[in-house]
């Protein structure tokens, strides 16, 4: 039986956050560790270079993500771990694909109109300002991530399905120019993982700067937690769960046993002070080997790079072969002998 293929990117920004791991990173990892699945994950660092243009903080991006993955268990011998600059091919099949998109269909793309509309109410005089040639074909950039490696499954956010509907239209059209090629992949948004709030109640997200980072020290994690937003209730008072930040974060960790129990003190009454140090003391206790095998990587980044180049070998012996088939579809060829 052929296996499902399913393949996502990690932009190397940011430092990752508990909003990060519950939604995006432990389904990634536990679906790393199944048979019947062919998993690709990479670091789309050359994503990242529209933002980050500063070398430094590039190079160190990329192994503070890497490092969290490995960190958090995920399992790079059964799925292939790579980073997108090792791949030329991507590169390579990027100038294809642009060749095969409408400008009209990039001019639609939310993140660009985003921009464009607010350059409009500043009225800045340029519409495009700030808008690089980088950012304008972003998404042409990520069909090639996602075509080269013939994935039909994409787990991604809400904010990425556009992206996705886009690399089918772009698929779509090179089969229809050159023949079958590409799988048209689909993107997968899971409703069942959770969606984490942060600090003030909102959705946990590095742009409202309401997160609790994943590696923090002990002592910070608790600072960041007892700051976390809850009403006015007094200490005895019954309490709902359900609308509970704090609750929501135990919930999004804990055993079902865990949860129950903790569900009957909210009933019986617990002050908002005892339920934070509860909250923090479960996460640290969690969150120990990770941040310990955080650190021991990030002191080694040799290894990170080990890990990597293998990935990328594994990875290539897909790409290369590909590629040398859809160049040859495009008219791509040794002339004469
Ligand atoms: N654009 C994605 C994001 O911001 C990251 C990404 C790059 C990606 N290439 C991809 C995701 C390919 C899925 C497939 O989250």
């Amino acid at each position: 039986m052929q296996k499902k293929v399913i393949l996502t990117g990690i932009t190397t920004t940011g430092t990752p956050h508990l909003g990060n791991y519950v939604g995006a990173i432990r389904p990634a990892v536990e679906a790393s560790r199944q048979e019947n699945i062919r998993s690709f994950y990479f670091l789309a660092d050359y994503h990242a270079l529209v933002k980050n243009q500063n070398p430094k903080r590039f190079r160190q991006s990329t192994i503070e993500i890497a490092a969290a993955w490995l960190a958090l268990g995920l399992d790079t011998d059964k799925s292939i771990f790579y980073r997108q600059t090792d791949i030329p091919e991507i590169m390579e099949l990027t100038w294809i694909l642009m060749c095969m998109t409408a400008k009209g269909l990039m001019n639609r793309a939310h993140a660009y109109k985003a921009i464009v509309a607010e350059n409009e109410t500043k009225r800045v005089g340029d519409p495009d300002k700030g808008i690089s040639m980088g950012l304008f074909c972003y998404p042409v950039l990520m069909a090639a991530d996602i075509l080269m490696f013939k994935a039909k499954e994409v787990p991604v956010g809400k904010d990425q399905v556009q992206h996705l509907e886009m690399t089918r239209d772009i698929a779509g059209r090179f089969n229809h120019v050159f023949g079958d090629t590409f799988v048209l992949p689909e993107a997968v948004t899971d409703t069942k993982t959770a969606v984490l709030k942060g600090l003030d109640g909102l959705k946990m997200s590095k742009s409202y700067d309401n997160t609790i980072p994943l590696f923090v020290p002990g002592k910070k994690l608790r600072k960041l937690i007892m700051k976390i937003k809850t009403n006015s209730q007094g200490p005895e008072e019954p309490k709902d769960p359900k609308t509970c930040t704090l609750f929501e974060i135990y919930q999004a960790f804990a055993t079902e046993e865990e949860i129950f129990a903790i569900k009957k003190r909210y009933a019986s009454g617990i002050a908002w002070g005892e339920m934070k140090q509860i909250l923090f003391e479960y996460l640290n206790d969690h969150l120990a080997e990770p941040r310990r095998k955080y650190r021991s990587l990030i002191e080694n980044p040799q290894y990170i790079e080990n890990v990597l180049k293998e990935g990328a070998e594994k990875a290539r012996t897909h790409s290369v072969p590909f590629l040398a088939e859809i160049r040859k579809k495009i008219g791509v060829q040794t002339i004469g002998g």
